[in-house]
């Protein structure tokens, strides 16, 4: 099989544009102070599954597994600044996530049961990757000001240009979100 029959896919969360700058802004000194390659403000993302190359004849239905996903939706906060020695990166990740945020992930890599991958699941540890080949910086406290409530995960296509990585979304799946009756006797 050709390579252009192959695609380089994963699943994320995307940030809105306004809480891509607030991503951009509050993190901006760090990245310059490490050093590292900035991964530049369209492309943040929080990757849920990354499934590695797939044969493009299986999309529809991988797309379609996909949609048969109902995870509810959740908050959390990417409030920790770090840096990961072993990959070079430089990092902002929740210290805590609800437990819906792994869970949508169990779900994802349960609806991918059924195809034959090239990556699996792992352990996993949320983060939004900020630099690449990084120098440390110091741990860093965020407070609480990039409070993440996302709406939509996506499948999404990663294209690995001359000028670095271009990520085309693919499908959009919502995350349930509990409607004012919920709760209610
Ligand atoms: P990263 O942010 O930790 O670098 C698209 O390439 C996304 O998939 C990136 O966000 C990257 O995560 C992740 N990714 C790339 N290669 C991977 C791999 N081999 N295993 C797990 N995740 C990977």
């Amino acid at each position: 099989m050709s390579d252009s029959a192959r695609l380089r896919l994963f699943f994320a969360l995307w940030p809105d544009p306004g809480l891509g700058q607030q991503i951009w802004d509050l993190t901006r000194g760090s990245v310059l102070a490490s050093g590292g390659r900035p991964v530049i403000r369209e492309n943040l993302h929080l990757t849920l599954a990354f499934l590695g190359n797939v044969d493009a004849a299986i999309l529809p239905e991988l797309r379609a597994a996909a949609a048969e996903l109902h995870s509810p939706g959740f908050e959390f906060a990417l409030d920790e600044l770090s840096f990961w020695p072993r990959p070079r990166v430089l990092v902002v990740q929740p210290r805590t996530c609800p437990g819906a945020l792994p869970g949508l992930v169990e779900g994802i890599w349960d609806a991918m049961a059924p195809f034959t991958l090239e990556c699996g699941p792992g352990k996993y540890r949320p983060h939004v990757t900020l630099a690449r080949e990084a120098g440390p910086v110091p741990l860093q406290s965020l407070a609480s000001q990039l409070s993440w409530r996302p709406t939509e995960f996506c499948l999404v296509s990663s294209v690995t240009d001359p000028g670095g990585a271009r990520y085309e979304p693919l499908a959009r799946y919502h995350l349930l979100q509990p409607t004012p009756e919920a709760g209610r006797e």
